[in-house]
């Protein structure tokens, strides 16, 4: 059985809104495939360059500014190129990808929507630019978690504009971890176009505001600089041996503080939960973000609990300061039509378990209403 309802986003930038190349459109969830024989355990990943020569990434514009979005058509192509026909839970969700993107947007319990951008984390992302200002929502030195971040707009702004935050992006599948999350970290940064410094390698496209970012190009100049004999001609890059490119991966790396700014988790939230208590991480973020994450309530306990456990205690003597106060914003379609989730039944499900006071602090208006919820413990304001 499919649903489908009025959730997602198109990647494929055919029909543009005024949110960037993000629409929304219809999705559906998939419950026919084999469903994965245990939730997705917790793994934390460390951040690494992908092994592919080229990255092909669009511009998404919110006010002044603008991020670097790896394009769905460039995971497909890697993944056409690999084989990855295991018949396990990741190359289950590799081969519904592969085959068609809007085949299945969610596989329940195998893929969760996380390869493409959806509606809500441009809200977000709008909503953290426009309380930039506001004390109690300080970004930089803030600990973040962004919960469901697939494409992770709201993390990459932080990472780009608040250089001494610390952002932890969480997904369900650690595929979607490594073919967009950590590209499109890159990309805004050690493999960002607008870094200028080796602009003849970026193919940009000024009327779909689309780059390609040759990684082999910076490889070769990373290990030999620009006037080694191994370039041929202008443009050309000689093949560089695994070894190679491992050795350029790191410098790479090296030369910015980007990996010690960012952790990628993945798994489901009931595993993230109990791995993060057993490494004793309780209460370790000062501001929680999730995007289109409650679509079903089967998952409100486990996310409520994960949320409970990872939100920083409240310090009333900086709260009387006027300083940072710990708090999650949960974006989301007021009514996922043909699913069980929504902003009411969500909150209902928090005033039942009297740990956090929520309130609306955003809303889209017209008639596919959108908001953010703002959860803070309970007495803490
Ligand atoms: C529809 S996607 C939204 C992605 C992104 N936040 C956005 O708005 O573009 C839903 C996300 O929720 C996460 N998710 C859903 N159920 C989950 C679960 N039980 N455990 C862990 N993550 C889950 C997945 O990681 C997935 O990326």
């Amino acid at each position: 059985m499919s649903f489908k309802f009025n959730f997602g986003v198109s990647d494929d930038g055919e029909s543009t809104t005024a949110h960037n190349n993000c629409a929304a459109d219809t999705m559906c969830i998939d419950e026919d495939v084999q469903p994965a024989l245990s939730a997705a355990p917790c793994e934390i990943i460390p951040l690494a360059i992908p092994r592919v020569s080229s990255l092909v990434v669009d511009a998404i514009y919110y006010g002044q500014q603008r991020l670097w979005k790896r394009q769905i058509d460039d995971v497909q192509f890697q993944l056409a190129q690999q084989d990855s026909m295991d018949e396990n839970e990741s190359s289950l969700m590799r081969h519904a990808i592969a085959k068609d993107k809007n085949a299945s947007d969610v596989i329940k319990g195998v893929y969760e929507g996380g390869l493409k951008t959806w509606e809500c984390s441009i809200d977000l992302l709008s909503f953290l630019v426009e309380h930039q200002d506001e004390p109690r929502m300080a970004l930089n030195g803030a600990r973040v978690l962004e919960i469901g971040c697939g494409t992770g707009l709201p993390s990459l702004h932080i990472l780009k504009t608040a250089p001494s935050a610390h952002v932890c992006m969480q997904d369900y599948n650690r595929d979607v971890l490594e073919l967009v999350t950590m590209p499109n970290v890159l990309a805004n940064t050690v493999l960002s176009p607008a870094g200028g410094s080796m602009g003849d390698e970026i193919h940009a496209d000024d009327d779909t505001e689309t780059c390609e970012i040759d990684i082999d190009f910076r490889r070769t100049q990373v290990l030999f600089g620009a006037d080694t004999d191994k370039i041929i001609g202008e443009r050309e890059v000689p093949e560089l041996t695994p070894e190679e490119v491992r050795e350029a991966d790191l410098r790479l790396l090296d030369g910015t503080n980007i990996a010690s700014r960012c952790e990628f988790v993945a798994g489901d939230w009931a595993n993230i939960e109990e791995e993060l208590r057993r490494q004793g991480r309780e209460h370790s973020f000062d501001l929680v973000l999730t995007s289109e994450t409650i679509y079903d309530t089967d998952s409100y306990k486990r996310l409520h609990d994960l949320l409970v456990c990872v939100l920083a205690q409240p310090d009333m003597n900086a709260q009387a300061e006027g300083q940072r106060v710990p708090m999650v914003l949960v974006a989301a379609k007021s009514i996922y039509f043909g699913l069980s989730g929504s902003i009411l039944s969500f909150s209902q499900y928090v005033r039942s378990r009297g740990v956090f006071d929520s309130e609306c602090v955003w809303q889209s208006g017209g008639s596919m209403n959108r908001e953010i919820l703002r959860l803070t413990w309970i007495n803490s304001n």
